[in-house]
């Protein structure tokens, strides 16, 4: 079979579901809405966030236990069947949804909180628990999630965990291989691989669990983890400034580092289009007048007095010296999301513009800007537009560009320039939304030969069938 949608790609040799496999299904997931075949039910699984990869799953199954999970992929392994592991699909590079007629195992119903250990900070929780859920949990113990992202409200903590996702406090409180203590994960043969520890410190044999952080639905199902949350702080303060140029960008985040230091807890950036997306496509209003660059600079502290002190002397020096032509310091907690928004709402802004070829690059600071510079004068006007936002402090770019709807030109003037240009300057093809479906055959440009033939040889030792997540994350040979 090969799919309408990817001509050039033909379908695993995975065995076809039949009325007598979904019935057995049923059996082991008793109860309404576990086991979904309607297809109409199905479009939002086989369908992804930025509406370019669909899948045609005919089966959806919301196991509410590890050992559910264990039997699910039991059966799948022993009858060959493909699953496609999701949480709350919001993954960006296609790996969330099938490609052919992958089973979908969803974690939507693995929400629940075991446990909180308010003194040592450690969440113990199930894989489909909602980011934001456990970030309000733990805030009522003083403490919040080391991450967060735009997605927020719906992205499961499995599905952070699969991807590695980044977002806005990785400067702050570093990547999840640091903060996930503990992982459980079932593996394509239904064996449970418990690495739950819940200790800061244990040096016993290999870390196993970070296999699975970015492992992207690869090398097994994430059913549990156990996280590090850090203090809440009693104050945060956010500024939103507007910059003439990129290097002034850069000076005020080296001066950041410098003066705000250990209060510094977000460093993020966007050029005038990608404001401009917000406020055209989404009708947000700007809380300052037009520049060529905003940053978004937040606090967090335990010390009003001293932290508000400090930010305020920093901006006045950044004013005198011109790197910052005008700004505003967010009030209270209205000001503050609203501001927050115009960074966070920028991949849903795009959306509103057609088609979003997106790209998620690391690259050394001082090439950092130069790469929406080169697209825009590469695409010209035959984009609807090119914007640039991001992690800047964690020399991370979101590159975008859209087009009312798919444009072969567009795309190709766009790829494969824009790995190379990556490649060249020895940055990342991905810096946190991962390969999945649609980069995977561009890993070479940020991998080596050996090291992706390494990935290849502990897939296969996890995966020796390679049922999950077929066609996605590794290169086919
Ligand atoms: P899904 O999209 O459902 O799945 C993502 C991948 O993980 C797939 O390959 C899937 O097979 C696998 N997977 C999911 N659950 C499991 C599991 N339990 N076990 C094994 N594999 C699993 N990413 C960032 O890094 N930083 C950001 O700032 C950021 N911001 C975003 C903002 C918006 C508005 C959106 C839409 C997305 C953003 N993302 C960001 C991308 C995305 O990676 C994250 O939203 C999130 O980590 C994905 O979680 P999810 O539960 O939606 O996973
Ligand atoms: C972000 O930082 O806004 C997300 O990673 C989403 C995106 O890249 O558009
Ligand atoms: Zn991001």
């Amino acid at each position: 079979l090969t799919s309408v949608r990817y001509p050039y790609l033909k379908r695993g040799n995975y065995s076809k579901l039949t009325d007598q496999d979904v019935a057995q299904f049923e059996r082991l997931l008793p109860g309404e809405q576990r086991v979904l075949t309607d297809p109409s039910d199905l479009e939002g699984y086989n369908t992804d966030w930025l509406k370019i990869c669909r899948g045609i799953s005919q089966l959806v199954l919301k196991p509410k236990t590890t050992e559910e999970v264990s039997d699910i992929l039991k059966i799948c392994n022993e009858k060959k069947f493909a699953v496609n592991p999701q949480g709350g699909n919001t993954g960006l590079v296609g790996g969330s949804v099938p490609v052919f007629d992958e089973i979908i195992l969803s974690t939507s119903l693995m929400n629940n909180i075991i446990s909180l250990d308010a003194l040592s900070g450690i969440l113990t929780c199930q894989a489909g628990c909602i980011l934001g859920n456990l970030n309000d949990h733990v805030s009522q113990h003083n403490l919040i999630m080391p991450l967060d992202l735009g997605a927020k409200g719906s992205c499961h903590i499995g599905g952070n965990l699969a991807t590695n996702a980044g977002g806005i406090r990785l400067l702050r409180y570093g990547s999840l291989h640091g903060s996930v203590l503990g992982l459980e994960a079932v593996l394509a043969n239904g064996e449970i691989l418990d690495c739950m520890s819940t200790l800061r410190k244990d040096n016993t044999g290999y870390d196993l669990k970070q296999l699975f952080i970015g492992s992207e639905g690869a090398l097994g199902i994430i059913t549990k983890a156990a996280i590090l949350c850090p203090q809440k702080s009693n104050t945060v303060n956010l500024a939103f400034l507007g910059l003439d140029s990129f290097n002034d960008v850069l000076d005020v985040f080296r001066d950041s580092k410098k003066h705000l230091s250990e209060i510094l807890s977000a460093f993020e950036f966007l050029d005038s289009e990608s404001l401009k997306v917000c406020t055209s496509n989404l009708q947000l209003a700007s809380p300052i007048a037009q520049h060529p660059f905003y940053i978004l600079i937040e606090t967090s502290g335990s010390n009003g007095t001293h932290d508000e002190e400090k930010l305020t002397q920093f901006l006045e020096t950044l004013m005198t010296v011109g790197k910052v032509k005008d700004g505003t310091v967010a009030v209270d907690d209205k000001q503050m999301q609203h501001i927050w928004g115009l960074r966070e709402r920028v991949a849903e802004a795009l959306l509103h513009d057609g088609y979003c070829y997106k790209y998620d690059v690391s690259l050394p600071l001082h090439d950092f800007y130069n790469l929406v510079l080169d697209m825009r004068s590469r695409v010209g006007h035959k984009a609807t537009r090119v914007v640039g936002y991001g992690h800047v402090g964690d020399g991370n770019l979101h590159l975008n560009i859209t087009s009312p709807s798919y444009d072969e030109e567009v795309a190709s003037l766009i790829e494969p320039f824009v790995y190379d240009w990556i490649a060249e300057r020895r940055g990342s093809i991905s810096a946190e939304h991962g390969l999945g479906f649609k980069k995977r055959h561009y890993i070479y440009h940020s991998k080596s030969r050996s090291a992706v033939a390494a990935m290849k040889a502990i897939k296969h030792l996890f995966d020796p069938n390679g049922i999950l997540n077929p066609y996605k994350t590794l290169p086919d040979d």
